[in-house]
């Protein structure tokens, strides 16, 4: 009551319910290696995670051989801490309302992959890491956008330049390139467009026809009730993409960001092979997969 009436009467918003509906979550710890040592610390929203990150990274540098802050074992600290917080800060929340991807940031692959780009002796460059703070920039080919409004009202929309600035073209003055949207369309059958689509008769181009579109704004209704407003930039991808997400919601019971931020993978007939973002399939399923004659491609 005393925190309540301090901050009403400073102009603050704290409220009896904000205290009365708080609860403690209690959470696994995130774990980790560090020489010969298990290390167990704050999984999100606490920073365990980037702990972890930092010291997965140097466990494999001397740091001891190399001297107690000599100019290398700072340097080779320096360049971890920078990378473990590029990830916090752009990826790491609340796991109420964002996905936190703690497998991915410490496996060993991606450990690794972040050694990889360190320098022996140049100092790194955050600003060219090619990690932006949200909010992303707008893609420059596809933007997607859904709206819901207070009574439930929902708008699932689509719009392409097709390739990046469309065909590179401003029309005078209006302000807007023009796309390239023919390359939708088979310009030869069997020949393949520019995202690989091989594509028959049926969407072969012609005068006033319009090109087959992969983009595929969608709305999913449980009863009357709204359920989620997809829809996605990327070519062919936007079709698996938005089934994947509905999958995961549906079947896997995951809440829309831990659905959207998944890694995805995708087939579109031809070429005849499973496209994988880093980090979809475990090492064991892509074994088995292969096994049953499937080709990946990451
Ligand atoms: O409509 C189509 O299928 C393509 N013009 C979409 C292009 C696209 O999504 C490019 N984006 N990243």
């Amino acid at each position: 009551k005393a925190i309540v009436s301090a901050s009403q009467k400073h102009g603050g918003v704290l409220a009896l319910e904000d205290f009365a509906n708080y609860r403690v979550i209690i959470r696994k710890p995130i774990q980790c290696f560090y020489r010969d040592f298990r290390v167990l610390t704050a999984p999100p929203p606490g920073s365990g995670v980037t702990v972890c990150e930092i010291l997965s990274i140097l466990n494999a540098y001397d740091l001891k051989k190399w001297g107690f802050h000599s100019a290398k074992s700072i340097h080779f600290a320096v360049e971890a801490m920078r990378r473990a917080f590029a990830d916090r800060n752009t990826l790491l929340g609340d796991p109420a309302f964002v996905y936190n991807p703690i497998d991915r940031l410490l496996s060993p692959v991606y450990i690794r992959k972040v050694r990889s780009v360190i320098s022996a002796d140049k100092a790194g460059n955050s600003a060219s890491m090619g990690i932006q703070a949200s909010p992303m920039r707008e893609k420059m080919n596809t933007t997607h956008y859904s709206i819901v409004d207070r009574e439930g009202n929902a708008v699932s929309t689509t719009v392409t330049l097709n390739g990046f600035f469309g065909g590179k073209v401003i029309a005078g003055h209006t302000g807007f390139f023009l796309n390239n949207e023919l390359d939708d369309f088979t310009l030869k059958p069997g020949v393949s467009n520019q995202f690989k689509l091989i594509q028959g008769k049926a969407n072969v181009i012609a005068p006033n026809k319009r090109p087959l579109s992969s983009m595929s704004p969608t709305i999913v209704m449980k009863g009357n009730k709204l359920s989620m407003v997809l829809g996605a930039a990327g070519g062919p991808t936007i079709i698996t993409a938005i089934v994947q997400t509905i999958l995961h919601q549906i079947d896997f019971d995951m809440n829309i960001n831990v659905a959207v931020n998944l890694p995805r993978y995708h087939m579109q007939w031809l070429p005849d092979l499973i496209y994988m973002e880093p980090f979809a399939f475990s090492a064991d399923t892509q074994k088995v997969l292969k096994k049953m004659g499937y080709r990946l491609k990451l």
